[in-house]
Order: C-alpha cells, then sequence, then structure tokens
C-alpha cells in the first residue's frame, strides 16, 4: 500500500504571459495552498511544443516570463519547487509506458483536446500529430511522476486530470498499487471573461489584461471594455449585469459596499460609464502594483531567477527518480537494480 499523503503538482505551457485570467483562476489558488501542502510547479515547455513544434524561441523566451510572473503573485520558492518539464526525462519515459493504457478512440473524445484541434487547425490541417493527441498522456505522467494528489487548475483542464486519474487506476489495477491518484481542485472563480465580454480571457483573443501591463495599457483596455450597448447617454438606465466593467468591478473592487453602489448608480442612470471605468482603472492598478513591484524586482535580477529554477528542476529530478524506480520494480523493468 502506498502510504497516505498529499502533494500538490501543477503547471503552465510557456506560450506567453500570465494574465488575470490565471489570477484569479489558478494562481492565486496556488498561493494560498503553497505553505500547506509540499507544491511544484512545472513550466511545461515540452508540453508547450505540441502546438508550437516550429517555434522554439518562442517557447524558451516565455520560460523566463513564466517563472517570474509565478514569482511575482507570490509564489515562494522556499515553499514551493519550480521547475522546467523538458529536464525531467523520466516524465517522457513514463509517458511511453503509460501509452500503452490508453486508446486512441479515448484521447480523441477528450473535450479539451477535441476543442483545441478544432481551434488549431492552421497549425494541423486535417490531421493532427501524435504528439499533440497524446499530450493528455504526457500530462499524467507530470502529475505522477511527482506523486502529486492535489491538482490546482482551471475548469477547462478537468478532462486531462479525469484522464490522468483513469490511467492511474488502470496502472494499479495491472501492475499493483504504484501510482498515486490525483484530485483536481478549481479555484473560486472558474472562468475569467474576456473585456470584450467573451466568455474567455485568453492570448489569442486579444482580451486579457496582463499582470505586467502597465497604468497605460490597464487604461487603454478597461475604457474599451464592453458595456450595457442599451446605455448611450450617461442618465440612461444601465444593465450591470451585462456590462464588463461591473463584473470586473466584483473581481477588484476590495470593499462589497462599493460594489453595490456603483449597481445601484449605474441601474439608475446616476454614475457614467466613464466614471465607472476610472474607479475600475485605479482599483486594478491597486491590486496589480505590488505583483508588479515584485516582477519588476526580478526582471533586474535575470540570474536570480535562472538560478530559483535550476535549484527547483535540481530537486524536482530527486523526486522524479525515486518514483521511477518505483514503477520499474512494478512492471518487471528493473533489470540490474
Ligand atoms: N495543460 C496545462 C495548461 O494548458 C498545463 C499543464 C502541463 C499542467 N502539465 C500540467 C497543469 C500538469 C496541471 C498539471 O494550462
Amino acid at each position: 500500500m502506498l502510504e497516505k499523503r498529499d502533494r500538490i503538482l501543477t503547471g503552465d505551457r510557456p506560450t506567453g504571459k500570465l494574465h488575470i485570467g490565471h489570477y484569479f483562476g489558478s494562481l492565486q489558488n496556488r498561493v494560498k495552498l503553497q505553505g500547506k501542502y509540499e507544491t511544484f510547479i512545472e513550466v511545461a515547455d515540452v508540453q508547450a511544443l505540441t502546438d508550437n513544434f516550429n517555434h522554439p524561441e518562442k517557447v524558451k523566451k516565455n520560460v523566463n516570463e513564466i517563472v517570474m510572473d509565478e514569482l511575482a503573485v507570490g509564489i515562494d520558492p522556499n515553499k514551493a519547487t519550480i521547475f522546467l518539464q523538458s529536464m525531467i526525462p523520466e516524465i517522457a519515459e513514463l509517458t511511453v509506458f503509460y501509452s500503452n493504457l490508453v486508446t486512441i478512440a479515448r484521447l480523441e473524445r477528450n473535450p479539451t483536446v477535441k476543442t483545441e484541434i478544432a481551434q488549431k487547425r492552421e497549425i494541423f490541417g486535417e490531421s493532427v500529430t501524435y504528439g499533440f493527441l497524446g499530450y493528455p498522456v504526457s500530462q499524467a505522467a507530470d502529475i505522477t511522476v511527482f506523486d502529486g494528489t492535489i491538482v490546482p487548475v482551471g475548469e477547462d483542464q478537468l478532462p486531462l486530470i479525469e484522464q490522468c486519474r483513469e490511467i492511474v487506476r488502470k496502472f494499479n489495477s495491472i501492475y499493483g498499487e504504484t501510482l498515486y491518484l490525483p484530485k483536481a481542485v478549481v479555484g473560486d472563480n472558474k472562468r475569467i471573461k474576456g473585456l470584450d465580454g467573451n466568455e474567455k480571457m485568453g492570448k489569442s483573443l486579444g482580451n486579457a489584461i496582463y499582470l505586467s501591463d502597465s497604468d497605460e495599457e490597464i487604461a487603454r483596455k478597461v475604457m474599451s471594455a464592453v458595456t450595457d450597448p442599451g446605455r448611450i447617454k450617461k442618465d440612461d438606465l444601465g444593465n450591470p449585469d451585462i456590462c464588463m466593467v461591473s463584473y470586473y468591478h466584483k473581481l477588484f473592487g476590495k470593499d462589497p459596499k462599493e460594489i453595490e453602489e456603483i449597481e445601484k448608480e449605474c441601474r439608475e442612470g446616476k454614475r457614467g460609464c466613464v466614471a465607472c471605468k476610472k474607479q475600475l482603472i485605479k482599483n486594478i492598478i491597486e491590486v496589480l502594483e505590488p505583483i508588479r513591484e515584485r516582477r519588476r524586482y526580478y526582471e533586474e535580477r535575470p540570474e536570480e531567477v535562472k538560478e530559483i529554477l535550476m535549484e527547483g528542476t535540481k530537486h524536482a529530478q530527486k523526486i522524479a527518480k525515486e518514483t521511477m524506480k518505483r514503477v520499474k520494480e512494478a512492471m518487471k523493468l528493473d533489470y540490474f537494480a
């Protein structure tokens, strides 16, 4: 029997900077949990290559950005291990072993993968690559090689965690109790809408506020946010339920009374959209300023960032080796041990 214990494993694809959707969706949760459980945060550069194989320089550049974003939101390198996926060969090895336990039909049915393939026609054309179709298998290896049991992710990742659980169950039933069964933990704010009202905030959708945006960028983006289209003049009665500015006030406002007041004045046509947006800009800057300040600290100290990632990777390598030994024993691959 496996000894009972919990460990956090989560990760990000280094394909762009992190935005406030990531912040409310999963980063805040990570920061909160890092003191409670042993925490591993993977910079998933190998996974990023599955749909960026022709842009290796983009992946490389964003590794640093992601690490700085993590540190900026308050991930503490003394509490959490930040590491690089490509430096853990055991993940690739485990992916091969797991690939026997998954059918192609099951991968093709994975809702997240299905949606992504549909969105990436320009990369894959008519037929998707083996690597991309199989990335849930590799993600199962990411999680289990570190004995991750708690996986804080955004809602879109749930089918991937479910697929990982299936692999774990199948592995354990064939080779004996070897792997820990992970569980997804979704933050309170499951999915953050974009400034344009789109259900999802995303880099490719151009509707995101980044953690590293300047005051001017934040102001420009908020000024262009979608408000109640029925409200043309300031004293028209507004409907905050269909206004993105009101939606963001709820995320960024510290005082519930202020939020209530804003909505009331909007409904009564007493508060204009411009005043409302200005207030929001101020509130967003207030929340992001400490994050940006920490980010600036690390931007000025690239050696320190590199050191954190290197130390984290070393620690992760040790853990992965230990798990691999257990896995190989279970699979009767322990020849020269
Ligand atoms: N697929 C995740 C995303 O796109 C990133 C990721 C890679 C991940 N490996 C992971 C998340 C392991 C959780 C656990 O955001």
